[in-house]
């Protein structure tokens, strides 16, 4: 039976991946580096079987097919990059795929990274790819980019890579949970509606005319790929978050001054951002990042996470707020979900 599950858990960028070099292998212009989270996760349950007649999606309970954005535009392109690597083994067989995140979806919790590391996790189990981390990491990163990431647990470094076909362009783990399990992200969810600009949309925007982009992939992102390796090595909070926060307004910078532009912050956003710099002047350690979406992963450590989480709690345009630590990389998993 071609029935597999996987369980594989979001990441969040400490180094942004904003842009591609080359869309269709989704190549990126730049390294990054991120946390998978622990808890935030897509559950994927696909088969591949004679007796379904056309590939059938559902995703946190709804239906999806041809001519819709969430099929044609992501699950449906990193089917057909799957039968055309493996055709012997899927190239005459349509596929159901029931996926549900426990989290929420294109907000700027990197849904999409969960959804395809599982994806990709199951598909391998199912249809017996015998891929390995490194190669699942690649495959990953045919349905989303950051996706690559998440096959990995605790912190992840994805490769740019040189090359134009793409082989040497994958993730690997830079350090297990275990290498700091006192690091927390209190996440403040401040809207839970779906966002206006997909990432993908307003990336590729951005390498096409923001007049940032090239010191964003020239300049910022290797000193900051430099740094926040050095800083998680040596566990050096100060530095990282420093680092991380940069990097995550730089990318805004640059994102904003695209044209159209893309601005992903909301009210909530701005009163967090304020409030994380001025708690941190007070003496609370803590810094914040934001990714495609209006929701503020505030960095802190275990002792402060309560604290935090309690202070943020105090604001009017807060609609969750979500602890998570280091966590594990993609796993099978028996429970299937049909
Ligand atoms: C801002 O991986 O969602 O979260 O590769 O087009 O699917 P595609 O984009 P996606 O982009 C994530 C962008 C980001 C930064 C990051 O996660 O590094």
């Amino acid at each position: 039976m071609a029935k597999a599950s996987a369980i594989a858990n979001a990441n969040i960028a400490l180094v942004k991946y904003w842009g591609k070099r080359n869309k269709e292998l989704m190549l990126p212009q730049t390294g990054s580096i991120s946390m998978t989270t622990e808890g935030l996760n897509a559950h994927t349950t696909v088969e591949f079987d004679p007796k379904y007649r056309e590939d059938i999606l559902i995703l946190n309970g709804k239906e999806y097919g041809k001519g819709d954005e969430e099929y044609d535009d992501y699950v449906g392109l990193f089917l057909k990059v799957v039968r055309e690597k493996y055709p012997e083994k899927a190239k005459d067989l349509k596929v159901k795929i029931v996926s549900n995140n426990n989290f929420p979806t294109a907000a700027g919790l990197a849904s999409s990274a969960a959804g395809f590391a599982a994806l990709a996790a199951a598909v391998n189990e199912a249809l017996k790819l015998g891929l390995r981390e490194k190669e699942l990491s690649m495959l990953a990163r045919r349905g989303s980019g950051s996706a690559t990431r998440s096959i990995h647990a605790g912190f992840v470094e994805w490769h740019r890579g040189e090359n134009e076909d793409g082989s040497d362009c994958y993730a690997e783990q830079l350090f297990p949970p275990e290498h700091w399990p006192e690091f927390r992200l209190v996440i403040a969810v401040t809207t839970k509606k779906d966002k206006k600009v997909k990432s993908r949309a307003g990336m590729s925007q951005s390498v096409a005319n923001s007049p940032y982009y090239k010191a964003w992939r020239d300049d910022v992102i290797p000193k900051h790929i430099e740094t926040i390796r050095k800083a998680l090595g040596e566990k050096d909070f100060k530095a990282l978050g420093e680092a991380a926060e940069t990097n995550a307004l730089m990318m805004h910078a640059v994102a904003i001054a695209t044209t159209p532009p893309v601005i992903y912050w909301n009210a909530g956003t701005m009163d967090i951002v304020h409030a994380v710099m001025d708690w941190r002047d007070q003496g609370l350690e803590c810094y914040f990042t934001i990714d495609g979406g209006p929701q503020v992963k505030v960095l802190c450590l275990e002792k402060d996470s309560k604290e935090i989480a309690k202070r943020i709690r105090g604001f009017p345009n807060i609609e969750d707020i979500i602890i998570t630590r280091p966590g594990q990389g993609v796993k099978i998993t028996k429970e299937h979900l049909f």
